[in-house]
């Protein structure tokens, strides 16, 4: 049986750790210029339905500097594009390859395809969760000597995929998280029950639509786009999210060594603003380059977990 990463919930607090201390020894390694080759002969799968700079990128050299062959297979090529069926590629693909990262639009899409693969496949992307980031920020978090189980994050925007495996996390690793959205885009509702949320209630979890109430107390300030992959439709919606940029006026009212994080791309001027993407308190380059690390670590952890 496989041992897939379609949701952050497939990982449990160990596992986090286990990889996070693993990205750290790849981070060592690369500073070092000393490069093991853990995943040679191995051939790695890179099945993207969307764009992306980052995870592609990082997965892609992850792979090969692990002595691992990366394959890039982009769909809009691909005879899915004239109509052959998600499971008959997932049979054939996974017939090649020994492991598939997959980036898609819905997660009902990409538990279609690993139900037809014979090799572990790795979520890059759905619209309901981005657990390979989540994996990235939490060891940009330890990086930054906070304790991954014991900070406080508060996330401020749209409630999308990156904050829906934000929030699973944190019932995970057990640290508080503050979503402030405007009403109606709060994180999914499926992902807050799995989170512990009964009755709108939750320990660790404060859904708010005041970005000032989410920061006050926060170590960590977190926003992504206010317009994901694959919803410009609603680019109008753009009004609503006014209130929930990250600019200096808002970071006035967090504690002041808070750290601000974005997964990337940002777009400046709306759900965070150019000074604050220049400033030192930002670190989402840093994030940025974490996905190298974590990738690297995904990559081993899942491999062997499918048994060779
Ligand atoms: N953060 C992230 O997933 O970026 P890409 O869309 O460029 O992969
Ligand atoms: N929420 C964004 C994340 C991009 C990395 C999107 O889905 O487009």
């Amino acid at each position: 049986m496989n041992k897939n990463f379609l949701s952050i919930f497939d990982l449990s607090k160990g596992d986090v750790e286990r990889i996070i201390a693993r990205s750290a020894e790849h981070r060592e390694m690369s500073a070092a210029g000393g490069i093991g080759k853990s995943l040679e002969g191995k051939a790695v799968g890179i099945f993207f339905e969307k764009p992306s700079t980052r995870t592609r990128v990082s997965f892609e050299a992850a792979a090969a500097l692990l002595g691992a062959h990366p394959v890039f297979i982009d769909s809009a090529n691909m005879q899915i594009n004239r109509g052959e069926t998600l499971e008959d590629t997932a049979k054939v693909l996974s017939s090649y390859l020994d492991i598939i990262v997959m980036r898609t639009h819905g997660q009902e899409r990409l538990e279609e395809f690993a139900a037809h693969s014979s090799v572990p496949v790795i979520n890059a992307l759905s619209d309901l969760e981005h657990p390979t980031q989540a994996l990235a920020d939490i060891f940009t978090v330890a990086s930054h000597d906070i304790d991954v189980s014991g900070f406080k994050l508060a996330y401020i925007g749209d409630g999308n995929n990156v904050a829906n495996s934000l929030v699973g996390l944190s019932s995970i690793m057990g640290f508080d998280i503050a979503v402030a959205s405007p009403p109606g885009r709060e994180p999914d509702r499926t992902i807050l029950n799995r989170s512990g949320m009964s009755n709108g209630r939750a320990a660790h979890i404060t859904i708010t639509d005041d970005p000032v109430e989410a920061v006050c107390d926060a170590d960590v300030i977190y926003t992504d786009v206010w317009v994901s992959m694959g919803q410009e439709e609603g680019a109008d919606s753009r009004k609503l999210f006014e209130p929930y940029q990250v600019n200096t006026a808002l970071l006035s009212h967090a504690p002041a060594d808070a750290i601000v994080m974005h997964c990337l791309p940002a777009h400046r001027g709306e759900e965070i603003t150019d000074e604050v993407m220049r400033s030192e308190k930002c670190v989402a380059f840093k994030q940025a380059e974490n996905k190298l690390h974590t990738a690297k670590s995904a990559l081993e952890f899942f491999l062997r977990w499918s048994g060779d």
